[in-house]
Parts: structure tokens; sequence; C-alpha cells
């Protein structure tokens, strides 16, 4: 009788699993992420009966990279699901489930070769949810009134962010600042200073043949540049900024000019917004008139950790989130770049989100990070990059210094086999 009732008990406690999981998904937040996961999660909770529970993480990639790095090295089984930076795939592959099987037709709606940064040694450690490539917000109504164009190149960036911002603070308009980025020492750094590097001509790092090409006279006179921005054209604290302390100063109406992801897109014109309608975007300027432009290649996806003992539900959460209806819906609430090739066709996306079907183009030429070439090294490979970059910016020596410094210490990780 005993055993019997054991039985039923175990089978009603099994049913009632089945019949409601509660999965949990760590993932950075910027914005009104929260509220958005909880919109994106909503249809599939309704339909499977199961939960999704968000673990909210700092929204520095670096720093989110750091935790996760740890809680999969000890078989972390808390965590079911991670969103996870498109640099991140060949670092974290052997904590996360082959994805290729159940997830054949979405890959097929993919672009090709963002599923192929996905895949490490023919498995698909996770799925696209969004692609990235950054923007130069410009205000509108300030270029209008002080009869200035949309610059082409950072030299002349620099200037019109220099006049605008000097002639605005003769007015009283005391706090205006004429360019915002991500100057702090983080990953957000190194695409910043990539893609500067690369539109001077100056290569991106190191090469996808694993050539290492950072210390050359292009790269330096990029960061020469760059180096003249904080207490001119963008403020001192600029270099201890990410992505949401450059939003931050840009919503508020204290900005000219502002590198950023088009996540800001849409938070810009939101009603707390001060800059709401007044600002539109264009290509980053190139290093030279005539010269191209360069961004480089952000992204994020989602991974089904090995150690979670929910695989299941998670792997649905997983192709929910990547397929059509989830990030048609993620288009249009947050802005993010789709990567089904289809919903660039989307009117309804096309009205809401414009900026959508324009950057199109800008994330297919994007430039990639040295992620695939500098395989488990790669995070060491991007701190040792960044932290040139910033000791060039705060004046510790020059460019052509730090870069000199930096090719020897990459020389030496590659002779050590990365
Ligand atoms: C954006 C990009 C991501 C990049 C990060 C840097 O979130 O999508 O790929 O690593 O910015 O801060």
């Amino acid at each position: 009788m005993k055993k019997i009732l054991a039985a039923a008990v175990v089978n009603a406690l099994m049913c009632s699993t089945a019949l409601a999981v509660e999965v949990t998904y760590a993932s950075g937040i910027t914005g009104d992420g929260v509220r958005v996961f909880q919109e994106l999660v909503k249809p599939w909770e309704e339909e499977t009966g199961n939960k999704a529970v968000l673990v909210p993480m700092p929204s520095s990639t670096t720093d989110q990279f750091g935790q996760y790095r740890l809680w999969l090295a000890a078989g972390n089984k808390d965590i079911d699901l991670y969103q996870t930076d498109v640099i991140w795939a060949p670092q974290l592959a052997d904590h996360f489930v082959d994805l290729s099987e159940v997830a054949t037709d979405i890959a097929e709606q993919n672009f090709p070769s963002i599923i192929e940064s996905q895949t490490v040694d023919g498995k698909l450690v996770a799925l696209p949810l969004f692609t990235d490539a950054p923007a130069l917000f410009y205000r509108k109504d300030l270029l209008e009134k002080h009869g200035e164009d949309v610059p082409e190149t950072w030299e002349e960036l620099t200037e019109t962010a220099k006049r605008i911002q000097d002639a605005e603070r003769a007015e009283g308009n005391k706090e205006l600042w004429g360019y915002v980025w991500q100057a702090n020492a983080y990953e957000g750094l190194t695409c910043n200073a990539l893609e500067l590097i690369k539109s001077y001509g100056g290569g991106q790092i190191v090469e996808p043949d694993g050539s290492i090409s950072v210390n050359n006279e292009k790269a330096a006179a990029a960061l020469n540049l760059a180096a003249t921005w904080p207490g001119n054209i963008s403020p001192e604290g600029v270099l201890a900024y990410k992505e949401e302390e450059a939003r931050g100063v840009w919503q508020t109406g204290k900005a000219v000019f502002m590198r950023n992801w088009p996540y800001a897109y849409h938070l810009g014109n939101g009603e707390d917004s001060e800059v709401a309608g007044k600002f539109s975007v264009a290509p980053l300027p190139s290093g030279e008139k005539g010269g191209s432009s360069a961004a480089t290649l952000g992204g994020w996806n989602v991974a089904v950790s090995k150690y979670s003992e929910r695989q299941e539900a998670a792997i649905s959460l997983a192709t929910y989130l990547a397929g059509p209806e989830a990030q048609k819906r993620r288009a249009l609430l947050a802005s993010n770049l789709p990567t089904l090739e289809a919903l660039y066709d989307d009117a309804e996306i096309a009205e809401q989100q414009p900026i959508i079907p324009q950057w199109k183009e800008v994330f297919m030429q994007a430039v990639p990070r040295p992620s695939a070439p500098t395989k488990s090294a790669y995070n060491e490979v991007s701190s040792k990059f960044w932290n040139a970059v910033h000791n060039t910016l705060s004046g510790k020596a020059t460019a052509e210094e730090n870069l000199e410094i930096l090719e020897l210490d990459l020389e030496e990780m590659k002779g050590s086999g990365w």
C-alpha cells in the first residue's frame, strides 16, 4: 500500500513538473530589457504552461562573460539558458548543448554567416536572437540650427562636434557635449576602436588568417585622433562610459552625436526621452573622405546549458525565442536587428522601426572581432587590445608606443598557441 502511495506521489509530482517547468534565463539587461523579456516569453509561457524566469545580469558583456565562465566551469545547474554574445561561441562551446538538430528550419531562415559564427566544430552552440551593428546617432535639430552636415569622416565629426558644442555653450547650453561613445576599459571599447582602426585601413587587430596586424601607422593615426576627444568633444568621464552611460547623456539631450547600437533607437524615441523625434542615424564616419566606414559586428544568441536538468523545456524556449514570431516582436519592442532574412521585408517593422531595414547593409558588411582566429584566447586578446587603447586615450603613452607593446604581447600569446 505504502509503495503504491509513494508511486502515486512520484507520478503526481512528475506530471505537475511536466505540466509546469520553470526555466531560468541569464541575460544582461539594458534599458527596459526586463519588460521586453516578459513580453517576449509570454506567448511561449501561455502555450506550454511553463515559466521563464529571468536572471538579470549587468549590461556589460565583459562582466557577464566573467560570471558565466565561472558558473559553467563549476557545472552550475541553476541556470538553464544563457544569452550569449556573438564572440563567445568558441570559448564556451563545450558547456552548451548542440542545437543543430532541433533548429534546422530556424537555421535555414538565418543569414548563413550568423549561423556560422555560432558553429564550433560542427556544433551549433547557440541560436541567434538578434544581430548588431552600431550607428552614428545625430541631433537633426542641432545640425539644422547650426547649418552643419552629417559628418562623413572622423575628422569632420571632431570639427562639427566642436563647433556645435562651442556655439551652444556660448548660448548657455553649458552641459552639451559633442560626442558620446564607449571608452571604458571593456569589450565595448574593443568594438569602438576596432571600427575606427578598420575605417582608417588599419586592419582588424588579428586578421582571419591569424596574423597580428594591429601595430601599424593607420591604426595609430586613428587612435591618436580619438585620444583628442576626451575633455574636448567628449566628457572626461567617457573613459568610464559603456553603452548605457552614453545613452543616458544622449537621452537627456546633452550630446550632439552618439555612437551606439540600434537598441538606443527605440529607447531614444521613448516617452521619457528628451530627444524623441529629434534625431536620426547614419553609418559611422570613415577614415578618409570617400573612404569606407566600418562597423563592428555584434549580436546576441541563446544557448542551453549542458548542466541544465530541464533541457527539454530550455530547448523549447530557445527555439521559440530564435524563431520568426519572437524575433519580430523583439524588433518591434526593442529595435534589435533580426537575424532572419525575411524580417527585413516586413512592412510593420519598417514602419515602426525604420532603422532595421536601413541597417541590413550595415550589418552585412560589419567587421567581425577576431574571435574565430584567436579561439579560446579571444577574451585575453581583446582585453590586451582594449587596455592598449584605453592607455592611449587616457594619455599613458602614444598610440605608437602602446601598439608596439600590444603586438609583442599578442605575439607571445600566439607563440604559446591560442
Ligand atoms: C553590443 C553587441 C555585442 C558587444 C557589446 C560590447 O551588445 O551586440 O556583440 O560585445 O555591445 O559592449
